[in-house]
């Protein structure tokens, strides 16, 4: 076990990111509370921790208060992907404001540090490209992805006040995208979307004409990065993926390459406010954190296709 033994809070701890950050903090001897509804999360994807006895799972929707005895709260309970929180727009917005302020309470009355999972969707369809933490974003405020971007922008709205008005110890990283194994199969993420049509033999969807660029952080890199940053004095906001920048038909084609598949690109319109480029400055996370992604996306999406081979979904 570890010097510091923390009770640490994962919100959102069923889930993709949430369950990989569970286990190393396990791993590291902390006690971890994971606290989940399940709406997009996944029981079995923490079914191996479930017996520990530094483990404990907690099932509650994070916009219902809660008392809990806990040191650190990372809080990373959202539904993620597009087709998850553009389902019920309004849960998502209550999850992301009233979840928040439900977290920060209880870091408050805990004396406790509290991360926020933010992402790079608070830049919106960005205008400056790549995207630094001081550029403030083009976001429709109004459009289907609204409920997600504008949500998690008022979350950080809500760490910042909170810092300033009652001291809380906050934390705020923005997350780019992030794979791995986990990612839900049908969840609409473009890697696991290409992963599972390569597999089926199905054609792989591009939206557009596969121009638009996206960067993509390994889960492993990615919870390092969290860690430190919670472990650190900064607040944030500060930036986490990997700047290495590939445009969706480049990344279709690596993944046919990678598994082999035969299955052909079938281009469709560009959904409503889908942002053309997305690509993080990560000089505050190297200079101040001394973190860097360290794994290739080539690495990455193998380890990430031998899970979903294993998980038959072909
Ligand atoms: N994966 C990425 O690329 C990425 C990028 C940017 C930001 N993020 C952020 O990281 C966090 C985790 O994302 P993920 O990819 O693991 O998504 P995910 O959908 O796999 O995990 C989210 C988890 O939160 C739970 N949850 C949702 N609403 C809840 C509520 N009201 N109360 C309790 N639990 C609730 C879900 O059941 C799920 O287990 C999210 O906050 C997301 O916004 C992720």
């Amino acid at each position: 076990m570890c010097a510091d033994r923390l009770k640490t809070l994962v919100t959102g701890g069923a889930g993709f990111l949430g369950s990989h950050l569970c286990q190393r903090l396990v791993d590291q001897g902390h006690d971890v509370i994971c606290l989940d509804n399940f709406s997009t999360g996944n029981r079995a994807n923490i079914a191996h921790l479930e017996s520990l006895e530094n483990f404990t799972l907690i099932e509650h929707n994070i916009c219902e208060p809660i008392e809990l005895n806990v040191k650190r709260i990372y809080n990373l309970a959202c539904p993620a992907s597009p087709e998850h929180y553009q389902k019920d727009p309004i849960f998502t917005t209550r999850t992301c404001v009233l979840g928040s302020l439900n977290m920060l309470e209880l870091a408050l009355k805990n004396n406790a540090s509290i991360l926020q999972a933010s992402t790079s969707e608070v830049y919106g369809d960005p205008r400056v490209h790549p995207q630094p933490e001081n550029y403030r974003g083009h976001v429709n405020p109004i459009g289907p992805r609204a409920c997600y971007d504008e949500g998690k922008r008022c979350a950080e709205t809500l760490f910042f006040d909170y810092n300033r008005m009652h001291g809380v110890d906050i934390k705020v990283a923005r997350i780019f995208n992030t794979y791995g194994p986990r990612m839900q199969e049908e969840d609409g993420r473009v890697i696991s979307n290409f992963i599972v049509q390569a597999l089926m033999g199905a054609p792989l969807t591009v939206y557009g004409r596969g121009e638009q660029t996206r960067s993509f952080c390994y889960v492993d890199d990615l919870i390092t990065g969290l860690i430190l940053l919670m472990n650190s004095n900064e607040t944030g906001p500060i930036n986490f993926g990997n700047p290495n920048e590939w445009t969706i038909l480049e990344l279709a084609k690596l993944i046919l390459d990678k598994t082999r598949s035969q299955s052909e690109i079938q281009y469709f319109p560009l959904p409503t406010d889908d942002p053309k480029m997305r690509c993080p400055i990560i000089t505050q996370a190297e200079q101040k954190l001394h973190w860097s992604p360290k794994v290739p996306l080539e690495e990455g999406l193998e380890k990430t296709i031998a899970y979903f081979m294993k998980e038959e979904v072909c």
